[in-house]
């Protein structure tokens, strides 16, 4: 084989938002917005990368890539793909003969629907074909992950990786992220989804995740110290247990820990809740926990915006709409809005006019399906 394609796309999640690091449940979903890879083999001994999302091209010797210990590839926009090539060869798996990739994309960069992760899965399946390096899909969902970590200074959790090679047409994952495992959930067809790319992006959107992780270090410290429990286990027990969840906040003894520790009990609550109803069919009731869980992220967990919450209400009150709620890591990005196929679009549209207008912003709507994951074209 001398060349390959895959088409990789990015992700929604319905609801278990910043908890796939306390390890609890989420219930994400590949849409069909993607980032066709395409990877040819060359003669030499560098690797040549177009993106024409990033409108540039580059040109890079395995040298570089695997030799130079100070390089810093999150300062740029191949560094995802040269990231994932010091992974492997962290591991021991060394390619060394030069290709070209190729990337057009239709899914927005910094949308909050996962494009690093779209990337970095589909490269390295397809480096894996192309290459017969024999890994299997976990671990190309564990590299990917760790390079982020490890190379591109995002210490993400795996939701957005693990959703882009195990994601399936019509259906969410329930996302166990104890043991990585998953069920399919099958969506009614007379759903309808929409994505609001608010092109809010904020600097401080890579800072404020960050900071996240740092307090849930916080609370693990004090979990294990006190109880000798995990933040999973901890949070687990809390749903049930009322007496223990307020000895857990006298514990934790501090007004921002209490309210992230608040958001990740109740969003696994309702996320465990979310997959009981709509395995029951109950769609309405499933998805109207969307907006609980949009005020959770803004008020217990503060990674929203002013103007996101103004539209999120105000598209709430919309008929038709089951549910609405920023997604992803947060500070700008993209909403989800589910809706029956009676919404009035034209309703939606006047509603996004008028915060457009108040802000001067250029919020922008699209519908989307529940699609394929990761896979060779
Ligand atoms: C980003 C991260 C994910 C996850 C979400 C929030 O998308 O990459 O790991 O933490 O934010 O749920």
């Amino acid at each position: 084989m001398n060349s390959i394609c895959i088409r990789s796309p990015g992700r929604i999640n319905f609801i278990g938002e910043h908890v796939d690091y306390i390890e609890t449940y989420s219930c994400p979903a590949t849409i069909n917005l993607y980032n066709d890879i395409t990877i040819l083999k060359t003669a030499g001994k560098t690797i040549r990368i177009y993106s024409d999302r990033f409108g540039d091209s580059k040109e890079i010797s395995f040298d570089r890539i695997y030799n130079t210990s100070e390089y810093d590839f999150s300062k740029f926009w191949y560094g995802y793909f040269t990231s994932v090539l010091r992974v492997l060869n962290d591991k021991g798996i060394k390619i060394l003969s030069g290709f070209e990739v190729k990337v057009i994309s239709n899914l927005a960069d910094g949308a909050g629907l996962s494009s690093s992760a779209s990337i970095e899965v589909g490269f390295l399946y397809g480096l894996n074909e192309l290459f017969s390096l024999g890994l299997s899909k976990m671990e190309i969902v564990k590299i990917t992950r760790y390079s982020e970590n490890k190379y591109m200074n995002a210490p993400c959790g795996i939701m957005d990786q693990y959703t882009v090679m195990f994601g399936k047409k019509n259906n969410f994952l329930y996302l166990n992220y104890n043991d990585l495992t998953h069920t399919y959930c099958s969506l009614d067809e007379n759903l309808r989804f929409l994505i609001i790319d608010t092109k809010i992006k904020h600097s401080i959107a890579a800072e404020g995740y960050k900071k996240r992780i740092e307090e849930k270090g916080k609370i693990e410290n004090i979990l294990k110290e006190k109880f000798n429990l995990s933040i999973r286990e901890a949070v687990i027990k809390s749903i049930d247990d009322y007496k223990f969840y307020s000895e857990v906040i006298l514990n934790l003894n501090d007004a921002t820990l209490n309210k992230r520790f608040n958001h990740f009990v109740s969003e696994t609550d309702r996320t465990k809740k979310f997959y009981q109803f709509i395995k029951e069919k109950y769609f309405e009731k499933a998805f109207s926990l969307l907006n609980q869980s949009h005020i959770s992220l803004s008020s217990l967990y503060e990674v929203s915006t002013e103007e996101i919450d103004e539209l999120i209400f105000e598209i709430q009150k919309l008929e038709n709409v089951y549910g609405a709620r920023m997604i992803g890591g947060g500070f700008g990005g993209s909403c989800l809005v589910v809706a029956n196929k009676d919404l009035d679009i034209d309703k939606l549209k006047l509603t996004i006019e008028k915060i457009n207008q108040k802000y001067s912003y250029k919020i922008e709507f699209f519908e989307i399906r529940i699609d394929e994951p990761v896979h060779a074209l």
